[in-house]
C-alpha cells in the first residue's frame, strides 16, 4: 500500500515514517519545504494554498493526515479546515481509499480554539469524498514536556493542580495508524490514550524530580467552563487498548533514571 503521510516532518510524522517503513508501507512525505531523505519519497505542497496538492496525492492508495497549524486562529482555519478540505477533495478526485485523520482526544468537549477547528476538520472528514478513519490521540509526552518547561519559565511551574492528562507516546500512536490503515475505512472515530491518568500536580511533581527542579508549583484553579472541562478529564479517554510507555518512561529517557519508574 503506498501511503501519503501529510506534516511527515512534525513530531508524530517522524515517529510515522519509520514505523510505516518497518510494516511494509510504500511511503510518499509531504512537506512545505523540500528534504534530502533517501529513506523517504518526499513532496513539496501546501495544504494552506493548495499548491502541489494533486501531484502529491496521485497515485497513493491511503493518505495520512496529520500537518496541522496550531497557535492563530485564521492561520488555524486555514490549514487545518480549509486545508484538511483541500486535501479531501484532491483525494477524492484521484481515488484514494482511505484517509486517516489525527484529531485529539477532547476536541468535542474542550472549548480551546484550536480544538474547535480540530472537530470542524473532523467534520469535513466524515463528510467528503474518500471512506475516512479519524484518530483521536492524546497529548504526546512531548508536548506536555514542553508545556512544563513554558509554564515553569518564569520560575514556578504554574497550572491547575486537578487538571486530568493521559500523555500517550507518539511511537505508539504511530503503531496504532498502521493497523488502522491495514485495517481500512472505520468510518467513525477512534480514541487512543496513555496507560495512566495522571493530575497535573502529580505529572509536575515527577517532572520537578526528574529533572532535579526545586522550582514549587504556583496552583492556578483555571476558570469557567474550560477549567471544568480539564478538571473533569475532557482530555482523557477510557477506550482500550491503550499505549503501555508511561510519564515516568518518557522521564526516565529524557532526563536519565529518576523519573520515578
Ligand atoms: N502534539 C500532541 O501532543 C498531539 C496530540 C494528539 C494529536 N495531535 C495531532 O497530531 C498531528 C501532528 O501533531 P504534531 O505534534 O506532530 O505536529 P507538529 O510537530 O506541529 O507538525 C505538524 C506539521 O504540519 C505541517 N504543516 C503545517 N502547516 C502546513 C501546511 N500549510 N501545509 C502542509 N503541511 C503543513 C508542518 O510540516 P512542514 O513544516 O514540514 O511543512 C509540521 O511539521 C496534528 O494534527 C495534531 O493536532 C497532536
Amino acid at each position: 500500500m503506498r501511503v501519503l503521510v501529510t506534516g511527515a516532518g512534525g513530531t508524530l510524522g517522524r515517529a510515522v515514517l519509520p514505523r510505516l517503513r518497518a510494516d511494509g508501507f510504500a511511503v510518499r512525505a509531504m512537506s512545505r519545504r523540500p528534504r534530502h531523505d533517501p529513506a523517504a519519497e518526499w513532496v513539496v505542497a501546501d495544504v494552506g494554498t493548495g499548491a502541489g496538492l494533486v501531484e502529491a496525492v496521485a497515485g497513493v492508495d491511503a493518505v495520512l493526515h496529520l500537518a496541522s497549524q496550531p497557535g492563530g486562529s485564521r492561520r488555524t482555519h486555514q490549514v487545518d479546515v480549509l486545508g484538511t478540505r483541500r486535501l479531501a477533495v484532491a483525494a477524492g478526485h484521484a481515488g484514494v481509499a482511505h484517509l486517516v485523520y489525527v484529531s485529539i482526544v477532547g476536541v468535542d468537549r474542550v472549548p480551546f480554539p484550536y480544538y474547535r477547528h480540530k472537530l470542524a476538520a473532523e467534520q469535513v472528514v466524515a463528510a467528503g469524498p474518500v471512506p475516512w478513519t479519524v484518530l483521536r490521540a492524546t497529548q504526546f509526552p512531548v508536548f506536555l514536556d514542553g508545556l512544563l518547561r513554558t509554564a515553569s519559565r518564569l520560575g514556578p511551574v504554574v497550572g491547575d493542580p486537578a487538571v486530568l492528562a493521559q500523555p500517550v507516546d507518539q511511537r505508539e500512536v504511530a503503531a496504532r495508524l498502521a493497523e488502522r490503515l491495514t485495517a481500512g475505512p472505520l468510518g467513525g472515530i477512534e480514541e487512543f490514550g496513555g496507560p495512566q491518568v495522571l493530575r497535573f500536580d502529580e505529572a509536575v511533581r515527577a517532572w520537578r524530580a526528574a529533572r532535579g527542579s526545586r522550582r514549587p508549583l504556583l496552583p492556578v484553579r483555571f476558570p469557567g467552563r474550560l477549567g471544568r472541562a480539564l478538571r473533569a478529564g475532557g482530555l482523557t479517554t477510557t477506550a482500550t487498548p491503550t499505549g503501555r510507555f508511561t510519564w515516568a518512561d518518557h522521564l526516565t529517557d529524557t532526563y536519565g533514571g529518576t523519573g520515578g519508574r
